[in-house]
């Protein structure tokens, strides 16, 4: 009997795409290894059961949505990879710095530019705290929040240092504005960050693996418009620093499913949130984009399980630090290193042979399965979990156009296979 790998998808709001990847796995029925080692791979969800910490695990790869709110859940995904050597998306170790602070310190230090960010002592301590009491009256001594304001210069955004979801963002323009949005951050600890005004393009990169997407974003759009459907918005130069810093970023911190936001302004790109622990994947925002989520998912995963690559639960900063402190080189020529560094991190042409030998047909299966009656089901479902009953109609028809036509624009089946048309 062939044996079994289970990948498990640690969930919490999600209902589109793990119901893709469940059917997408069913349907390419992936077996890999040989003779006597050979496995299926199963994908089932993860449940969140008391667990001894010695028991066994029942997969070898976990995709997390959770853990950066469920502690519960954090708490077995560290456990099934000290104990189980079980892969993750994401490293859970290097949680702490899933957070806007250590990745703009980190990405200073490449010489990325992240625009002037100060980090202020917290406003308000917790009361009744006789040590908190003690330590503040010693040495969190009265600053001038004006002065600090004026040299990071407006107008300016203060946020949390640990942002997500756009909690306690707001935008800064005078010294009024500056003390009314410190006096309410109570006790987050917030960071005061130049804006990056005016804003030629937005754009949001979404990575998995070695994989990115960027795509243009407006965020003065209701939720279910942000992403625009736009495919030269980007210089083939910013395109290229864009692809490089996500990747970037991922392999120094050892994320493997994350976003990077950054604004371009007279030229320059710079990034403002690269830290998402559990970025946007929702067919209801994403639509156009939504296949991207379900192939590079996909790929990767198989790929991990596949070659059975293991996870690095270790970091390592000094290669990084060595090319971004070297004089020598100009940004054009670190960013080529950085390339080179997450590559050998992401084992890319290792990935890209794999993808290509072992799924030549993925965009065919893809486009199949974007255009059949199962995903059409997925997606009413997930609009009527969204909207309101006025609206599905209307939604389901505006987001089916638009899948079909991603799915038909992003995947490119050989021609042989393409499948017919429905409807
Ligand atoms: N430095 C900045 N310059 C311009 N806009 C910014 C800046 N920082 C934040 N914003 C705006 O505020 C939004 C939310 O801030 P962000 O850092 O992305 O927080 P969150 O992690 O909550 O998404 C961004 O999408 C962007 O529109
Ligand atoms: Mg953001």
């Amino acid at each position: 009997m062939t044996a079994e790998k289970w990948i498990g998808l640690s969930l919490g709001t999600d209902i589109d795409w793990p119901a893709c990847f469940e059917a997408m796995v069913r349907r390419l029925q992936p077996r890999f290894g040989r003779g006597k080692q050979q496995f299926d791979v199963k994908v089932r969800r993860v449940l969140m059961d008391p667990f001894s910490l010695t028991d066994p695990s029942k997969y070898v790869l976990v995709v997390d949505r959770l853990t950066h709110w469920f502690k519960f859940a954090r708490e077995w995904l560290k456990k099934a990879a000290l104990m189980n050597d079980v892969y993750l998306l994401n490293n859970p170790f290097t949680f702490q710095a899933m957070e806007k602070h250590s990745a703009f310190c980190a990405m200073m230090r490449l010489g990325v530019r992240i625009p002037p960010t100060v980090l202020l002592p917290q406003k308000e301590y917790p009361r009744n705290s006789p040590a908190y009491a003690k330590t503040t009256a010693r040495y969190n001594l009265l600053f001038d929040l004006d002065q600090i304001a004026d040299q990071v210069g407006y107008p300016l955004y203060m946020k949390p240092y640990d942002g997500g979801g756009w909690r306690g963002v707001t935008r800064v323009e005078s010294s009024r504005e500056l003390h009314k949005a410190y006096d309410h951050s109570g006790t987050e600890i917030m960071h005061l960050q130049r804006a990056v005004e005016p804003c030629d393009v937005f754009a949001r990169a979404l990575a998995i693996g070695p994989q990115v997407l960027p795509m243009r974003y407006d965020a003065s759009q209701p939720l279910h418009a942000r992403y625009v459907v736009d495919h030269g918005f980007l210089s083939p130069a910013m395109g290229r620093e864009i692809n490089i810093l996500t990747k970037t970023i991922n392999a120094f911190f050892r994320w493997e499913y994350n976003s990077c936001e950054a604004i371009v302004a007279d030229e320059i790109l710079y990034p403002i949130d690269f830290a998402n622990a559990c970025p946007d994947s929702s067919l209801t925002s994403l639509h156009y984009y939504f296949p991207f989520v379900v192939k590079s998912l996909l790929l990767w995963t198989l790929f991990c399980v596949g070659t059975g690559r293991k996870m690095r639960r270790n970091l390592d900063f000094e290669p990084w630090f060595a090319i971004g402190d070297d004089p020598s080189l100009d940004y054009s020529e670190k960013l080529d290193h950085y390339e080179r560094l997450a590559d050998e991190y992401f084992e890319t042409a290792k990935f890209e042979e794999f993808c290509a030998r072992r799924f030549p047909d993925i965009d065919s299966q893809l486009l199949e399965f974007f255009l059949g009656d199962e995903f059409d089901a997925i997606l009413c479902q997930k609009v009527k979990d969204v909207f309101p009953a006025r609206e599905h109609d209307e939604f389901i028809e505006h987001f089916r156009g638009l899948v079909r036509l991603g799915a038909r624009g992003m995947l490119s089946p050989r021609p042989d296979k393409t499948p017919r048309r429905r409807n």
